[in-house]
């Protein structure tokens, strides 16, 4: 696996692949890797010749109160997984090369609408953040591929739609979510988890599987199954931010007989704040 730090000699080594007839899967990450990341890198196999990963953890989608400067930093642990999974480049650039003016000065990427709902009104500026860094990854990598997991379904939405409207040269794949064995979403956030709290984590999973259900059996009363998931949830223990069943395109209002759903959720349990979601396809 070659290790990069530089934007130069990333370009020569895709050059050389390029002339070579390879082509390129991007895997962007933050590190700290896991499961879900490991399985968006074999993804990332399937679609093209060489899989590069980068990790760099993104200043300019973390809020004020966020954790940017506690984000876990794993870098060792995360070569060795990285060598198992056979990935041809990790690219670990520093925030200066990432953003040479600054992150303030940075030109910044925002895709509308799509942003400003769920996680993008709780989390302000925070897809801002991501659709600039992921640009920037893309203009620096120039991949053919790119793999984003479908756990963060609004951020993969995002970033198909900023792919498409700018008519970037890029595939992006989405990537199936993994779990642990009682259903619990795999992320990074699970290891802030008390003993108690993972104990109750995977009834997040569980509450949204009951509505999917509910919506295979033709319930269409949608208003009211959020309602009392959110119920639910309360009294299991979650501060839930958002229930929401949605349009699976483009997280619209669905309409009478629309057959592409997602049920999308954010919830604190204690201080660790857990997404997940389930798509329905009727
Ligand atoms: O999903 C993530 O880990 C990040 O949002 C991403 C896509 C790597 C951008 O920093």
């Amino acid at each position: 696996m070659r290790e990069i730090e530089n934007k130069e000699e990333m370009r020569e080594l895709i050059g050389e692949w390029r002339r070579a007839g390879d082509d390129v899967a991007l895997v962007p990450t933050m590190g700290n890797l896991h499961v879900g990341h490991l399985h968006l890198i074999n993804v990332a196999r399937e679609h093209a010749d060489r899989v590069v990963v980068s990790i760099f953890v993104n200043p300019t989608q973390f809020g004020e109160d966020e954790d940017y400067e506690k984000y876990p930093r794993t870098i060792e642990k995360d070569k060795l997984q990285l060598k198992r999974v056979k990935t041809d480049a990790l690219f670990m650039p520093d925030v200066e090369t990432i953003y040479p003016f600054g992150t303030d000065s940075a030109t910044s990427v925002t895709v509308p609408v799509l942003t400003e709902e769920f996680c993008g009104s709780f989390r302000p500026g925070h897809f801002d953040g991501v659709t600039t860094v992921v640009s920037r990854l893309f203009s620096l990598v120039q991949p053919e591929v790119a793999v984003f997991g479908e756990k963060d379904f609004q951020q993969l939405l995002i970033v198909k739609r900023l792919v498409e409207d700018l008519s970037l040269p890029i595939k992006v794949i989405s990537a199936e979510t993994q779990r642990e064995k009682d259903g619990l979403a795999i992320s990074s956030r699970n290891q802030y988890l008390s003993e108690e709290e993972r104990k109750k984590a995977p009834e997040l999973y569980s509450v949204l599987q009951s509505m999917r259900s509910e919506i295979l059996n033709d319930a269409d009363h949608f208003g009211e199954l959020e309602k009392n998931a959110v119920f639910d949830l309360e009294r299991i223990g979650f501060a839930p931010e958002y229930v929401s069943i949605r349009k699976a395109d483009d997280l619209g209002e669905p309409e009478p007989g629309e057959r592409r759903l997602v049920i999308l959720a954010a919830v604190y349990l204690g201080e660790t704040r857990l997404i997940d979601n389930v798509t329905i396809n009727l």
